[in-house]
């Protein structure tokens, strides 16, 4: 059995990694998190007594923490997940995102180094390739041109990796994937945001005239798209991965509202956010013709099963908006200590 070791693993896209790879494959998986504001684990309560799964706790930062992990996990592979993640916070404080996305991506390197780490996927975004305007597509020959602290750090730790393999003949693999959407989405993040403001009938924030652009990608796409190129990717190379579903911001939230039963009148105009990137589209032509990568959900059909799950789950959604979820590990792992 192949084990892999999932960094970020208690947040939103590492969480569903999680799942579907035990759903998929019998590999045996760690998960390193360091439970920031992002990371719940309440979202792996249905898989934590799974013998074929372990938790460590641990920040990607921390060298000795790590070293300790891998001690302990021997992984063979390692699917890099773990990453301060949202735009609007880089804006406001952007030294966690260097911290975690650059420092954190050199520490993990350099264990899965000195361990044997046979393979390393690094997680990363469209959004190191910058804005788009109405025409065209990012390729994996498109130019880094990140806007935001977000993507700069992303960047950087996409460069990080490529050195890794450049220089160290390490094998490492690039996913860049379009925006996702799905069910354990952190609700500071466009798609929950709006369904949960709209479930409570309170206003829906929308930057600017609305008219920004994302290629949205079901999450369980993403995961299976991950997963492939763990498996039958090469050594060095980037993919891209997307969703094929090109949307104004504006036009998501009124279909949301439409889903959720709610009216228009609940949408306000608000403040752009500073350098607000106008447009992203990936051209999934690589991983297609050479994995046979395509995603599988319509985004009508992925928006209203994700809807469907923001309602059977608002319970989640309260918890994670009243901090509450945060008291889960202490009251589940607090006898363990921390390592
Ligand atoms: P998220 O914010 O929901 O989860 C991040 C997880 O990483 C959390 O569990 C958090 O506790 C953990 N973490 C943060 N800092 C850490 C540290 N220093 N040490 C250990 N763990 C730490 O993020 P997400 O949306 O699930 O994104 C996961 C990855 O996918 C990120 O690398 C992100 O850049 C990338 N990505 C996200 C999207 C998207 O639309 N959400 C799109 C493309 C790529
Ligand atoms: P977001 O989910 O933060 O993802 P990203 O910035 O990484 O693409 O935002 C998606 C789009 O939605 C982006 O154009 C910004 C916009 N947005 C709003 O209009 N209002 C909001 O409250 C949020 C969080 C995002």
């Amino acid at each position: 059995m192949k084990k892999v070791l999932v960094t970020g693993g208690a947040g939103f896209i590492g969480s569903n990694f999680l799942h579907y790879v035990l759903a998929h494959r019998d590999y045996g998986l760690c998960n390193l998190d360091a439970l920031t504001y992002a990371g719940n684990l309440e979202n792996l309560r249905s898989i934590e007594d799974d013998e074929r799964y372990r938790f460590f706790k641990a920040d990607i930062a921390d060298a000795e923490a790590v070293d300790e992990t891998l001690r302990q996990a021997k992984p063979d592979c390692i699917v890099h997940l773990a990453a301060e993640s949202h735009v609007d916070r880089s804006v406001q404080d952007a030294r966690p995102f260097v911290t975690t996305n650059l420092l954190g991506t050199q520490v993990l390197i350099d264990a899965a180094m000195r361990h044997g780490v046979e393979r390393f996927v690094h997680v990363s975004t469209d959004e190191v390739y910058g804005s788009l305007g109405p025409e065209g597509r990012f390729s994996e020959d498109s130019p880094i041109q990140p806007n935001s602290p977000y993507s700069a750090s992303k960047a950087g730790s996409d460069f990080l990796v490529r050195a890794a393999h450049h220089t160290h003949g390490f094998d490492t693999r690039i996913t860049r994937c379009s925006n996702n959407y799905g069910p354990y989405q952190f609700p500071e993040k466009l798609i929950p945001l709006m369904v949960a403001n709209a479930m409570d009938g309170e206003p829906l924030p929308v930057y600017g005239d609305g008219q920004n652009v994302r290629d949205w990608i079901h999450v369980e796409d993403h995961c299976r798209g991950i997963l492939t190129v763990l498996e039958d990717g090469v050594a060095g190379e980037v993919y891209n991965l997307g969703g094929n579903a090109e949307r104004s911001n504006i036009d998501v939230v009124r279909r949301l509202l439409e889903l959720v039963g709610k009216g228009e009148e609940l949408i306000r105009f608000v403040k752009d956010r500073p350098g607000h990137d106008q447009r992203y589209a990936i051209d999934g032509a690589k991983v297609e013709r050479e994995l046979g990568f395509t995603p599988n959900w319509t985004f009508e059909d992925g928006l209203a099963a994700t809807v469907q799950w923001y309602r059977d789950n608002a319970e989640w959604t309260a918890r994670v908006r009243s901090g509450a979820y945060q008291g889960y590990y202490e009251e589940q792992y607090g006898h363990l200590g921390s390592q």
